[in-house]
Formats: C-alpha cells, sequence, structure tokens
C-alpha cells in the first residue's frame, strides 16, 4: 500500500471509531461513558496534583474552582482566551511562563487579578479592570488565581 493510501485508511478507521464511539449505545452506556470521563478528570487532577507542588495556601479544590471561575462569573476568557492563550489586542497569554506583570507567582497573580492593570502598563494599551470587571469575591479571585497558576506550569 502507498504511503498515501496508508493515511488515508488510516483516517477511515479513525473516523470510523469516532462514529461509533458517538452515536453507539443507549442512555445506560452513555451514562456509564460520562462516569468513566469523570473519573479520568479526578486521575488526571490527582496526577497533577503530584506532579507540581502547588504553592502554600493553594489546593486542588481551588484550582478547580478557579476553573470554573475562569470560564464563568470571572470572564476571564473574553479578554484570554477559553484556554488562557490569549487573545491578540486584549489579554495576555496566561499559559506560558513569561509574565509582564509580577512573577508569576501565586501572589503577584492575585494581586494582578485584584487590581487589574492600567491601560498605560498594558502592552496593549487595553485595561483590565479589578477582577476583569466581573465583580467576583476575593475568595473567586484567589481560586482563579490558582487556576492560571497552574496553566503556567
Ligand atoms: C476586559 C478584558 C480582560 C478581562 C475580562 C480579564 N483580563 Fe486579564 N488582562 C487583560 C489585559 C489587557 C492584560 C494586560 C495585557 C498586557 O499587558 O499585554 C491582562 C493581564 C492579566 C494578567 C497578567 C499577565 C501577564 O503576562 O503578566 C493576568 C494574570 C490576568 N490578566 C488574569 C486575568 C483573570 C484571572 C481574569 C478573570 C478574573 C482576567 N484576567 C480578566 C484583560 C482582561
Amino acid at each position: 500500500m502507498s504511503r498515501k493510501n496508508a493515511v488515508m485508511a488510516l483516517g477511515m478507521a479513525l473516523g470510523m471509531a469516532a462514529f461509533v464511539a458517538c452515536s453507539g449505545g443507549d442512555a445506560g452506556s452513555q451514562e456509564a461513558a460520562s462516569g468513566a470521563m469523570a473519573e479520568g478528570q479526578e486521575t488526571a487532577a490527582a496526577e497533577v496534583e503530584q506532579q507540581m507542588e502547588l504553592p502554600e495556601g493553594v489546593t486542588m479544590e481551588m484550582v478547580n474552582q478557579g476553573q470554573e471561575v475562569y470560564a464563568g462569573a470571572g470572564l476571564c476568557y473574553v479578554c484570554h482566551g477559553a484556554e488562557g492563550q490569549g487573545m491578540p489586542g486584549l489579554g495576555a497569554n496566561l499559559t506560558d511562563d513569561e509574565w509582564v506583570h509580577g512573577d508569576g507567582s501565586f501572589d503577584a497573580l492575585v494581586a494582578t487579578v485584584m487590581d487589574g492593570v492600567d491601560s498605560g502598563a498594558s502592552t496593549t494599551g487595553t485595561a483590565m479592570p479589578p477582577k476583569g470587571g466581573s465583580g467576583i469575591s476575593d475568595e473567586q479571585v484567589r481560586q482563579v488565581a490558582a487556576y492560571v497558576w497552574t496553566l503556567s506550569q
């Protein structure tokens, strides 16, 4: 089989597998599947916890709640992107280890999120309002800072 055909065959096989996985089964097996996924996520979280030493005062629970704040009430995704990858002309990339404001430590992240970034200090000229303008609680700021901290590790 030529290389091109082999690639096509592989593509088709993957497509079939995805089709079977998506269309397959009754509600029961779907529940089982999502249960397995939740389990997988918990395992992943435990692995992350093992791999990186969280800053003092930060728990994995805070990180998980922070992820919800990021993608929800905190409105962070609006300017920093769903994956924290940044948005041209708006918020900076939060997944790399280059920090424009502060040193990337947990405390610095809390401070930046709490105070926002002045338009004069922003490299894009766009200001980040305190707490992203979302009005989240101080507790939620600490949670979302914990989540952002993990993004760059
Ligand atoms: C209105 C748009 C906007 C929203 C909403 C927003 N930010 Fe920002 N953020 C910015 C801008 C603009 C900067 C400065 C970027 C620059 O200087 O290049 C920034 C900078 C940051 C930085 C510093 C990045 C660095 O490289 O030093 C962090 C951390 C951060 N934001 C976290 C958050 C979090 C967490 C939230 C949600 C609570 C949030 N931001 C919501 C616009 C926003």
